[in-house]
């Protein structure tokens, strides 16, 4: 294993997960890394951790430069365990090093690992100088932690941004360039999506500090390190904070005996009919992670249910779930579904999506047994007005 200079006497030294599948819940077909970062200066200084079962693989990179008894700062960005887990083991070959964090970080390291480890608070705006060159930590609180902080090394423009503009791929390459723009934004926007979402008022308030900083690299703690296409993934950072999403549609549904599929199907043909691309998700078929980047992107977002015990399916219950917790805002939305003699689920499907602020313009589509021909053609032309309202808006 070696370090990865990124500019000279500054190497990533993380670990490459490359068997992760399943993030806390959130699907990672790609696997992810774990990326800590060693400054070589006065004071040696290694920025994160890495998740517990890479702690040997760090250790090796960082030895191929400097021997890790050496360090004598570990910023800890974040409390969270894919970056601190390997602490423990670090501080057993370096007793001295002083674990530097947040007020909130220090809490949190304290409470999880129940150790009096030497910790140097730090706090929002403070410089610690190593040498030639120095570091400038800001508290983001809430992107996506209460601890959560960036480093900032204004000699070299360089900022360490912990979970923010993360990507869950695990590659041999280290830079955005290297896989392109495309790909890599969308694995920014289903990170953001499923890690960030809900933070969108603070994650505008660390951009406001971010974009005031001259930046030669953002180096994430996951995936790929930012170089050619900093400017736009801080662009798509700022639409996404303010929910912006795309002239699109995403029909999310599931079915019993395929009479609320007729429905997304015709639903369908009627939003492309106007011109709407529309993305088409069965939740038997799709993980809520693998969704919620649809909903991030679209602006109208179509669910629908059949009634099943008095209520919508347990894959719609779980999907809303998913979703209340996420919060998306700023969303036009449907509700549709069959029912046999009761029908309850459009409604609450309905209720869900008005919590969420969402605008509801026109009434759920809620049809009793098999959808006829006739009726076909009605949700058909109501999706056609759902495309001209959203047009128009
Ligand atoms: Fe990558 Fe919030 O930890």
């Amino acid at each position: 294993m070696k370090a990865i200079s990124i500019t000279p006497n500054i190497y990533w030294v993380g670990g490459i997960d490359w068997d992760l599948r399943n993030f806390h819940g959130y699907l990672t077909p790609l696997g992810s890394t774990y990326n800590s970062y060693l400054i070589l200066d006065e004071k040696v200084t290694l920025i994160d951790t890495v998740k517990h079962y890479l702690g040997e693989e760090m250790l090796a990179r960082i030895s191929s430069v400097i021997s890790p008894s050496k360090i004598d700062y570990i910023v800890a960005n974040h409390v969270e365990m894919d970056h601190t887990g390997s602490l423990g083991r670090l501080l057993q070959l370096a007793p001295q090093a002083k674990i530097i964090t947040s007020p909130m970080g220090e809490k949190g390291l304290r409470r999880h690992f129940k150790q009096d480890w030497p910790f140097q608070v730090v706090q929002s705006g403070e410089s610690l100088s190593l040498g030639q060159r120095s570091l400038t930590f800001v508290h983001v609180p809430m992107v996506h932690w209460p601890d959560s902080m960036v480093t900032y090394l204004p000699e070299e423009e360089i900022l360490f941004s912990n979970d923010a503009f993360g990507q869950h791929v695990a590659s041999a390459e280290r830079y955005d360039d290297e896989l392109g723009w495309s790909f890599l934004r969308r694995e920014a926007a289903k990170y953001y999506a499923n890690i960030v979402y809900p933070f969108g008022a603070q994650v505008k308030k660390a951009l406001a500090q971010v974009k005031q900083l001259p930046l030669k690299l953002i180096c994430p703690s996951h995936g790929l390190i930012w170089r050619s296409f900093i400017d736009r993934i801080v662009a798509e950072y700022s639409r996404w904070a303010d929910h912006e999403a795309e002239e699109k549609a995403v029909i999310i549904y599931d079915t019993m005996w395929g009479s609320t599929e007729k429905i997304a199907r015709s639903l369908q043909s009627g939003l492309e009919e106007e011109g709407i691309p529309v993305v088409v998700r069965h939740l038997k078929t799709n993980h809520v992670s693998d969704i919620i980047p649809d909903v991030l992107e679209s602006r109208l977002v179509l669910l629908g249910s059949p009634t099943f015990n008095n209520s919508y399916l347990p894959t719609m219950g779980a999907w809303l779930t998913y979703l209340k917790g996420l919060r998306p805002q700023q969303r036009v939305g449907l509700a549709f579904g069959s029912f046999g003699w009761s029908g309850q689920a459009v409604s609450e499907m309905e209720a869900v999506m008005k919590a969420l602020g969402w605008e509801l313009p026109l009434a759920g589509i809620n049809l009793k047994y098999i959808p006829d021909e006739e009726e076909l053609v009605q949700v058909k032309e109501k999706a056609r007005e759902l495309a001209r309202y959203l047009k128009n808006k």
